[in-house]
């Protein structure tokens, strides 16, 4: 499936915004001991949680439900109908958040291992309590410092931080002890080197 431009990407309503790298760097570090080493990112996007698991060394199957161009990906693909890939052992992934409770879902009946990078809120609904009583998150991993903006699909802007906090939610069945709250701040785990944008910003650059 190939969609028109990245506008549409967004107002069709699939969440078409994209994880900063460093959310994914603090994941690799936080989750080291826990991860699995054969993940399926089902709603993979331009391939921003996908590359980055690779280059460390994991196998990843991606899939999405449109096409934003990532090498390899599997598009097209609706992940509420989707088959578990065969030996996947684990799902990672920023899912739409509207399906955010289905994607959680179905990946737990399939899989004994889930991490889904979700605003902190996505705790506080009584709609959703029945959810978390039944399926207690093994760890919450709070963003402490705001990730960078996550911005639209085709975004070329400038990079500000988020008002928004996010954590990681994992699922693990091989935890012994479930709903362990912790903080991570992704500056200790990723340095990003950015390249200055306008000739403006390399000249205040230059000044420092
Ligand atoms: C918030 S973006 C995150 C993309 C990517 N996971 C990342 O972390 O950068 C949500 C993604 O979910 C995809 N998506 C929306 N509904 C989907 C569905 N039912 N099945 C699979 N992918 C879906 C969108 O196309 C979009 O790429």
């Amino acid at each position: 499936m190939r969609l028109q431009s990245s506008h549409d990407h967004a107002a069709r309503g699939l969440d078409a915004y994209f994880t900063p790298p460093e959310a994914v760097a603090s994941l690799l570090h936080i989750e080291k001991s826990y991860l699995p080493s054969f993940l399926w990112e089902p709603a993979a996007g331009d391939g921003a949680i996908v590359r980055p698991l690779q280059e460390a060394g994991y196998r990843v199957v991606a899939s999405d439900i449109a096409n934003y161009g990532l090498k390899g990906c599997r598009t097209g693909v609706d992940y509420l109908n989707a088959k578990l890939p065969a030996g996947v052992e684990g799902v990672v992934t920023n899912p739409p958040y509207k399906l955010a409770v289905r994607f959680a879902h179905k990946a737990m009946r399939e899989v004994p291992y889930l991490a889904l990078l979700l605003r902190t809120n996505f705790l506080e609904s009584t709609n959703r309590l029945p959810f978390f009583r039944q399926h207690e998150p093994a760890r919450i991993w709070i963003s402490a410092r705001r990730l960078p903006m996550m911005h639209r699909h085709g975004w070329t802007g400038p990079r500000a931080p988020s008002n928004t906090c996010f954590a990681w939610f994992i699922w693990d069945n091989k935890a012994s002890q479930k709903r362990i709250v912790d903080w991570f701040d992704w500056k200790d785990f990723a340095e990003p080197v950015r390249k200055p944008k306008t000739r403006d910003s390399q000249q205040e650059l230059a000044l420092v």
